[in-house]
């Protein structure tokens, strides 16, 4: 039998207090009603993997129950069933991100979408010499496939260096501009410092350079309401499963001149026009480019997450977060013996904080943390760079959503506490 957690969505009215709202929203995620280790579930690892909600995991199984078949060529009304529901998808996540449909590709994560870019674009577009720009504070996902394009067609990687406050060095930018790019792909909100960089300013710079700009919005789509247009960016790739989607799912935004003028980066089934033994004529974008049977349940679930959100409201996303890290920020760096990385300005931030306490490694920190229920992660969280960049081998990070409220930040602080105590440090 399946559970009664079905329940009428939320409205941003700011007339319910954010501590009710947190509780209403908890019980949509059925995951919390399981305990950890004998406590209360603290999760705080939403930056690794969001939580779902019980209306995506009903969408995504009632696809398989109920409207379960092939998209592209079913002339069936099940297939059409399940085309209509692709394409409904499709439609919803390039509204929540102010595009059009046809400018949004399904890949399987943010990862697929970066390297999307660098070797269908980048491979057309990019010659021996050419520079493309990246900044310090890279996912590994936003650099992995430069470094690999750059071996392998001659070219110039630049990379904006990071203050000492966690921002993004600008005479650094300008510096690096002046080189000319052809590209400059930067992260919009970092995992690791939590960092949400001024896009629309620095694109804009980038442009008047003659460069094009792509932006990983892995960390920020999840929580902030994204406008690409009015970002002006060129390209934006997101991953479903940080925003409450299943796994699997994620997209590349590209703009329509652009994703127009782009080869196929895998080709096979479900994106050609005709194909004979001479030769292949591609489908129109956004097909082009999703080569083989596409993952129809994931975008389902995409699309209820999206609801979901849209019911909640990004503008309350985010001032909830805001609020939430304000406080973390300060309970956290209030404890003595610990470091916290990244801006302390929570204008400036989402809700990621990596910290170090002081004599203890990270790994140990997230251990005790989690025999207190409290789940954060701890590592070089795929940004080696930004580890370098401070001299560090980890860090402990925690990281919030929709779900988390003051009563998980107080559990945290606790917790690191009690580190403290285990360690005999501080
Ligand atoms: C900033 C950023 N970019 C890209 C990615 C890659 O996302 P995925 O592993 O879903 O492809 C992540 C994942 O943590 C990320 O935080």
């Amino acid at each position: 039998m399946k559970p009664s957690w079905r329940r009428p969505q939320i409205k941003g009215s700011e007339t319910v207090s954010f501590k009710d709202k947190v509780d209403e929203i908890r019980r949509d995620f059925p995951i919390f009603s399981r305990l950890e280790r004998g406590k209360p579930l603290r999760y705080l690892d939403s930056a690794a993997t969001s939580q779902r909600p019980i209306q995506v995991i009903r969408a995504v199984e009632e696809f398989y129950e109920m409207h379960n078949s092939n998209v592209h060529s079913g002339v069936y009304e099940l297939s059409e069933e399940a085309s209509a529901a692709y394409s409904g998808a499709r439609k919803k996540v390039a509204v929540f991100l102010g595009a059009q449909p046809k400018e949004l590709v399904f890949t399987r994560n943010a990862t697929e979408a970066l390297n999307l870019v660098a070797f269908s674009w980048g491979r057309a577009n990019l010659k021996p010499g050419d520079r493309v720009l990246l900044t310090q504070m890279e996912h590994h996902s936003n650099l992995v496939p430069w470094q690999m394009l750059a071996q392998e067609k001659g070219l110039k990687l630049g990379f904006v260096r990071i203050t000492d406050d966690g921002l993004l060095d600008e005479e650094s930018l300008k510096d690096e501009l002046a080189k000319k790019p052809k590209l400059f792909a930067l992260v919009h909100a970092s995992n690791v410092l939590g960092t949400i960089n001024d896009v629309k300013l620095y694109g804009k710079m980038a442009h008047e350079v003659g460069s094009l700009v792509l932006v990983d919005g892995a960390q920020s789509a999840p929580h902030m309401r994204v406008d690409v247009k009015d970002m002006d960016c060129d390209f934006f790739a997101v991953s479903g499963h940080k925003m409450l989607a299943p796994l699997g799912i994620g997209a590349l935004y590209a703009k329509e001149d652009v994703l127009s003028s782009m080869p196929p980066f895998m080709t096979g089934g479900g994106m050609i026009r005709e194909v004979t033994e001479e030769f292949t004529t591609f489908d129109d974008i956004p097909y082009r480019f999703e080569a083989g049977t596409p993952n129809i349940g994931g975008a389902v679930g995409f699309g209820a997450a999206i609801d979901y959100l849209e019911g909640l409201g990004m503008n309350w996303v985010r001032d909830h977060e805001r609020r939430l890290t304000a406080y973390a920020l300060d309970l956290i760096s209030g404890v003595k013996g610990v470091k916290v990385y990244g801006p302390m300005d929570p204008d400036r931030r989402g809700g990621v904080i990596s910290f170090n306490v002081e004599g203890v490694h990270a790994h140990d920190v997230a251990q005790v943390l989690d025999e207190e229920g409290v789940t954060i992660r701890s590592g070089h969280h795929c940004a080696m760079t930004i580890m370098e960049r401070y001299g560090i081998p980890a860090t402990a990070r925690a990281s919030f959503y929709v779900y988390n409220a003051e009563d998980d930040v107080d559990a945290l602080v606790r917790g690191i506490q009690r580190v403290k105590q285990v360690f005999g440090v501080g």
